[in-house]
């Protein structure tokens, strides 16, 4: 369907306004929440949400609420986001105010992520127990081998080993497969656990999920367990995924459903409350990958997603 005349002057009427066009140009990667926007742009938040209100009416920006946090990010699908695109690529990126703003972005994600980071680091030797604790593990590993049972899996994926759980788990079934994560700490756990378990085909080494440096169409099988929830952007990372797995490749996506228990940001460097099937679909519809199973499962206080997609609607 065109766009009509309302809304072609909606867009341009909300992009033509210096702040509203810099809050435009830092979503070009992702996710971000207002107070991030507001230590990136120094503006007052009122000022900040008073625009996001207005880029959100335009249909240029989509927002969700999750627990007290409000994620903002470019619309996607209708024609408003299309056009919103377009106008984006004719942005002036290595303008002096816009580089600006990138590099108090870069500033502000870095101080993030070292928070995540310093929690992995601190949190190695017991992220075995952690997750133990919120995830039903053993009917979530039994579904997954019962859903890889009799399937070649030359090269496999694991994205945020963490202390390598999931390589452990599928190297009987596996040819040969790599680990990766941003944690020197958790990775150094996932070797010794390879080892003590004799398993010499899976190997780790750091790595990160938006650049996963593995050749186009080199994997079968890539699996996110408990990961997604820590990523400023999942549809970045599915992206990436989507371009190293093999035609017929497959990923799986073991995550939080939507939940309440905000503590989990803050004692946990979650970013994330959860995703649900709407938010997980879409991000294989823009990858052009096809979800064929779901699967939910109860835990004590959370409940599990599993979400397996295949490329080109095969299964492997
Ligand atoms: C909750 S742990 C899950 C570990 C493992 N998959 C499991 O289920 O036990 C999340 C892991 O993701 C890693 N991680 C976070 N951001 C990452 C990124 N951008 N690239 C790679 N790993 C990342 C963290 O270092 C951490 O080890």
């Amino acid at each position: 369907m065109a766009i009509t005349m309302e809304q072609l002057l909606a867009t341009l009427k909300a992009t033509g306004e210096e702040t509203r066009l810099r809050i435009l140009a830092l979503f070009k990667n992702g996710e971000l929440t207002v107070t991030e926007l507001v230590s990136v742009l120094r503006q007052s938040q009122p000022r900040i949400s008073r625009h996001l209100r207005l880029l959100c009416e335009a249909g240029l920006l989509e927002r969700h609420r999750e627990g007290t946090w409000i994620f903002y990010r470019l619309a996607y699908g209708s024609e408003q986001a299309k056009l919103i695109k377009s106008i984006m690529n004719f942005c002036p990126y290595d303008d002096q105010i816009l580089q600006h703003d990138q590099e108090r972005l870069v500033e502000v994600k870095r101080e993030r992520d070292k928070k995540a980071a310093e929690y992995f680091e601190e949190n190695a030797k017991n992220w075995d127990k952690i997750r133990s604790s919120y995830v039903p593990e053993k009917q979530v590993e039994d579904f997954l081998l019962e859903e890889i049972k009799g399937k070649k899996i030359d090269d496999l994926l694991d994205v945020g080993t963490g202390t390598g759980r999931m390589l452990e788990l599928f190297s009987s079934y596996t040819k040969h497969g790599i680990g990766i994560d941003l944690s020197r700490e958790m990775l150094a756990i996932a070797r010794s656990h390879l080892e003590q378990n004799d398993i010499d085909h899976m190997h780790v080494r750091q790595g990160d999920m938006y650049d996963l440096a593995l050749s186009d169409h080199s994997i079968d099988l890539v699996i996110f367990h408990q990961v997604l929830h820590f990523a400023d952007d999942p549809l970045a990372a599915i992206k990436e995924t989507a371009r190293i797995l093999r035609n017929d490749g497959c990923v799986i996506i073991v995550d939080f459903l939507p939940h309440k228990i905000e503590k989990l940001r803050e004692e946990y460097a979650h970013r994330r409350l959860g995703f649900s099937n709407s938010e997980v679909s879409e991000w294989c519809v823009a990858t052009d990958l096809k979800i064929t199973k779901t699967e939910v499962m109860k835990g004590r206080e959370l409940d599990i997603g599993i979400w397996i997609a295949h490329k080109n609607q095969k299964s492997i």
